[in-house]
């Protein structure tokens, strides 16, 4: 099974819930766990792994390094096991490496927020989606939408509910023929427990702060077990 994380627009979160999701399912779950970082401009996957690594904490998954061209990918592809689990942190870009990621996924989640700036860099990545599946179904003389799960981040603590975000993004569905627009439900807040969290090389449900004020772990927990669900894990 491979999950992507994608989205062209940067800081929207992708590398933060992707590093979280994977030091806590690494935990949780029997298959082996296995991450590919094909967003080059940051590689910042790596440098969170290496200072959990230098403060010796767990890393019961596999950063997989020598993939850097779309080729690379197809042999990674052909040859991983199908019950392993295999994230990939993408920039989202239009480029081959990003497309294939698409085509080759399994599960792709686009983090965004309700920032215009998030927002319309966002729809952007839908589109380029939407022209991915296109061209994949061409080839096959297929009609499968690939389903592109929105997750939300950075969304002030003080809110109730997002309705009108998550509606806003369904009513985008029309605009695309060959993508499935699904929102998952629960949210991530914006909150320092992230920085705080990643500077120590720990996911913020190892933060040494209890629950009550821990905003970060409580929302990402709802997200992990959200995901874990549609996952079937
Ligand atoms: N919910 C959040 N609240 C506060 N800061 C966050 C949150 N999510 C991510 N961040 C911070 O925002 C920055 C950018 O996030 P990152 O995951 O690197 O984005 P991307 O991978 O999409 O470029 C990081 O410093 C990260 O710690
Ligand atoms: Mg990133």
């Amino acid at each position: 099974m491979i999950v992507l994380f994608a989205n062209q627009k940067g800081g929207v979160g992708k590398t933060s819930i992707l590093w979280n999701l994977i030091v806590e399912f690494s935990k949780e779950i029997k298959s082996n766990i296995k991450v590919i970082d094909i967003d080059n401009e940051r590689k910042s996957f790596q440098m969170l792994s290496n200072v959990r690594e230098k403060n010796q904490l767990s890393c019961n998954y596999k950063l997989v390094d020598n993939i850097s061209t779309k080729t690379d990918l197809i042999d990674f592809y052909n040859n991983y096991k199908a019950e392993d689990l295999v994230f990939i942190d993408s920039g989202g870009i239009d480029n081959d490496i990003n497309a294939m990621s698409v085509y080759l996924s399994d599960f792709l989640i686009c983090p965004t927020s309700e920032k215009l700036a998030d927002i319309k860099v966002t729809k952007q990545f839908l589109a380029t989606v939407d022209k991915i599946s296109e061209k994949a179904n061409q080839k096959a003389n297929t009609y499968d939408k690939k389903t592109v799960h929105i997750l939300f981040n950075n969304i002030e603590s003080s809110k109730k509910n997002i309705e009108h975000i998550k509606s806003f993004f369904e009513s985008l569905q029309s605009s695309y023929n060959y993508i499935n627009i699904v929102i998952i439900q629960n949210w991530i807040v914006n909150t320092v427990g992230f920085d705080n969290a990643e500077a120590e090389g720990k996911s913020v449900v190892e933060l040494n702060t209890n629950s009550i004020t821990n905003p970060a772990k409580n929302s990402f927990l709802r997200v992990r077990d959200e995901i874990r669900k549609l996952l079937n894990l």
